[in-house]
This record gives structure tokens, sequence and C-alpha cells, in this order.
């Protein structure tokens, strides 16, 4: 596992949209797996500044969600659909057709979750998967306690994610609570894991995630078996990391 540290979420960004910018450029046609929440929209900016001054081509990228709420539909503000868009794809020439994200609406969420497994494996997997993590370590919407070994499936969502997440809602009933989430062991078998952090409130999960038992507790501490892990975080998420 490599780490960077960068002093301030502005560094943070820029760092890992470099990492993903090499990624576009090796391969231009390579499949991105991508997050939504506030840690990714600083990278996601500078990504969109780097393809307007003509370093960035998009033209050939696929990309894959990790996750989607069920019950909002696309075109609602708060669904990850309308967040992709807004911050990414409708800035670059990203095609519509080569963007995915699970489908909140499927009338039938198991198969909407067995059909976004198999897309994934057909375009071939993911080279890159960028993460976000919450405070409770999950990553997607892998939450404390599920197995390592799911794949694509529908979760309920924690009061504690509810609660994290209702900033965006009126009311924290207007949350959805559930949603449909890669599972770690999608999240695995990507090539390469690309985790971000900021803020002194991340700081503790990412000691525990980093430096702690593997433990489905801690979702994200399974990404300390993968062999292709870059961290970049700023100094006070990782501020509990001798
Ligand atoms: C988002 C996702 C979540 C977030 C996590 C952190 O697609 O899967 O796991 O990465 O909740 O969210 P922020 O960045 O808002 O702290």
């Amino acid at each position: 596992m490599k780490i960077y540290k960068t002093k301030t979420y502005k560094d943070m960004s820029r760092k890992a949209a470099n990492i993903l910018s090499a990624q576009v450029i090796l391969k231009p046609d390579c499949v991105l797996g991508l997050a939504t929440g506030s840690t990714p929209i600083g990278t996601y900016d500078q990504l969109v500044e780097w393809y307007e001054k003509g370093d960035l081509d998009f033209s050939e990228v696929k990309t894959v969600n990790l996750d989607e709420y069920r019950g909002l539909t696309r075109t609602d503000d708060q669904s990850y659909y309308y967040f992709m868009h807004s911050h990414l794809f409708d800035r670059v020439n990203i095609r519509p057709e080569n963007t995915n994200v699970p489908d909140g609406m499927a009338e039938n969420p198991d198969a909407e979750c067995a059909r976004y497994e198999a897309l994934i494996q057909s375009m071939g997997g993911v080279d890159i998967q960028l993460l976000g993590i919450g405070h409770n370590g999950h990553i997607g919407f892998n939450e404390p306690g599920e197995s390592f070994a799911k794949e694509t499936h529908c979760v309920n969502l924690t009061e504690r994610t509810i609660e994290a997440n209702k900033r965006f809602f009126a009311t924290a009933d207007d949350v959805p609570k559930q949603a449909i989430s890669m599972g770690i062991k999608t999240i695995m078998r990507a090539r390469k894991i690309l985790l971000i952090a900021s803020g002194e409130d991340k700081a503790d999960i990412m000691a525990q995630a980093l430096l702690g038992p593997v433990v489905p507790e801690v979702p994200a501490s399974i990404l300390q078996m993968h062999d292709d892990v870059v961290v970049v975080a700023d100094e006070a998420a990782l501020s509990k990391i001798p």
C-alpha cells in the first residue's frame, strides 16, 4: 500500500486526479470505477480543468459507479446518477453510453445487481477504482459486518450512514433506506484501488482501516489485502497514523 500525505484537500484532489489522469493517458479505453460523496468533488473538478486545457481525453473511457440509492430517479438531484452527470460526465467528452451507474429504480433489484456485476465483468473489470471512506469504515455502501464475499447487492443503510447523508436531504426521513452497491468482492477485483480521504473526522477510521485488524466490522480494512492500493489523504485524515 502506498500512502501519499497532502497538506490540504485541494492537494489531495490534485494528486488523486493525477493518478486517474495517468490511467486515462496510459490506457485511453480504460474502465474507471467511480465514487460519489463530498470527497471526490475536488478530484472531478481537477479532471474537468485538465480536460478543458486539452490535456485529457475521455472519448474512449468507460466508467462504472460504486453505488446508487434505491428509489431515487435519475433526475432527482440527490441521486448518484445526477451527481456524476453534474460533477463530471456532463463536463467532459465522455460518451454517455460509456457511463454506468446502478439503476436505483429497477423493479427487480436482485436482477439489477446481477446485471451490473455481469456488466463489470463484460467490460473486462475495473482498471482503477476510486473510493471514499465512511466514518464507520464503509466503502461503497458496504456497511460494517457485511460479508467480504459479496458482489453487487442490495443494502439496508445503517442509522449512522442515514444520519451522515441527511445533510443532503430536507429531513432524515427523506434519505433512502436502501441502496445498490458493488460488494467488497467486486471492489477487490479492481486492478488498482485509489482511496481518498480528507479531514480530521476521518482520522480515526483511516487509522483503523489501514493499521487495524482486517475485519468485516471495518469494511475498508480489507484493502490491506489488495496488492495495489494507493491512499491519497490530507494531513488531517492521516493525523492518527504515526
Ligand atoms: C459514494 C460511496 C461512499 C462514500 C463515503 C464517504 O459513492 O460509495 O462510500 O465514499 O460515504 O463519503 P464522503 O466523501 O461524503 O465523506
